[in-house]
């Protein structure tokens, strides 16, 4: 890359899509953005291209952000897809969080074309995507990495270099099952207090001040006492992210007991009809489960 920015083509405006490609805008980068539903671009303030093809043959780097392993399959290698409009020299980076091994398989396939790929999957949610300060989790050629290093500062606040193809991934869902475990505990603690007569509020006020305290915890307790769970991360996504690392684990040989039924769970609450809504109201389903 010379010191003039890229051209940034910005696939998938869901809801951490829209702020990244935002803060890239407002950094000054020329962005082109493709979404499969055209409008949510309005508004957005650049171009739109017509397909990820189009999208891809004005662009330097490509720039994927959409829901899982389908998904990114469909935008990279499906009809006027990535590879079918992409040119040798350029980079894809993939932010969303798909599996390793569709990691590692899109990269040989894209590297086959002359194609730098990352896989660069993030950490936080739809505020720090806003604020530009998610954790930015790499897997691909070390130089590459480096490369695009200017573009992961403008949208995170730290960026790591895992290793090669599919260590991004890795990377992820080692870090996102602790997400989905601790929301879990909390949601359990939560329906063990009503049922053991506790008042909500105060069993929350406890716990933000005891020793499990988090972030994390603390930031999704007012929804539990509001009792509404509008999506920042959609529950389907915490399922998807629990079966994907339930696999790694398997053919890693780790053992994850606690994954692997906090993956039951979540796919419960998907099929009960709460995957789009906040993975907060995994609540929702142990309420059910407890008769409450
Ligand atoms: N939300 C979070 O807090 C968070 C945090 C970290 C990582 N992630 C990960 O980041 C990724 C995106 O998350 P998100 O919350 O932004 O998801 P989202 O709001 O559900 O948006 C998904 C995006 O993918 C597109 N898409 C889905 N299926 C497609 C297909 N078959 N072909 C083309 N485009 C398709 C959607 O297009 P349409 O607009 O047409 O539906 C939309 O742009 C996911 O992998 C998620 O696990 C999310």
């Amino acid at each position: 890359m010379s010191t003039e920015k890229p051209k940034i083509g910005w696939i998938g405006l869901g809801h951490m899509g829209m702020p990244m490609s935002r803060n890239l805008l407002a950094a000054g980068y020329p962005v082109t953005v493709y979404n499969r539903t055209p409008g949510k671009a309005d508004g957005l303030g650049c171009a739109l291209a017509p397909s990820p093809a189009a999208l891809a043959a004005a662009s330097d780097v490509v720039i994927t952000m959409v829901s899982d392993d389908a998904s990114q399959d469909q935008v990279l290698f499906g009809e006027d897809g990535v590879a079918a409009g992409v040119s040798a020299g350029k980079t894809v980076i993939n932010m969303g969080t798909v599996s390793p091994g569709a990691s590692r398989d899109h990269a040989a396939r894209l590297g086959r074309l002359g194609i730098d790929v990352l896989d660069a999957p993030v950490s936080g949610s739809v505020k720090p995507a806003t604020d530009g300060t998610l954790l930015i989790l790499v897997g691909g050629d070390k130089a590459v990495f480096e490369r695009c290093q200017p573009i992961f500062d403008v949208l995170g606040k730290r960026s790591f270099h895992f290793g090669g193809h599919g260590q991004g991934a890795n990377a992820k869902l080692a870090v996102n099952m602790m997400l989905g475990l601790t929301l879990q505990a909390l949601a359990e603690s939560v329906v063990l207090g009503a049922k053991t007569g506790l008042d909500t509020d105060m069993l929350l006020d406890m716990i933000g001040d005891a020793a499990v305290a988090s972030p994390i915890i603390a930031m999704k307790s007012p929804s539990i006492r509001a009792g509404k769970f509008p999506a920042a991360f959609p529950l389907k996504h915490m399922a998807k992210d629990f079966g994907l690392a339930v696999e790694a684990a398997e053919a890693a040989g780790a053992a994850v007991p606690i994954t692997r039924a906090a993956c039951g769970t979540f796919a419960s609450a998907r099929k009960d009809g709460l995957g789009d809504n906040d993975i907060m109201a995994v609540l929702t389903e142990l309420r059910t489960q407890s008769a409450l």
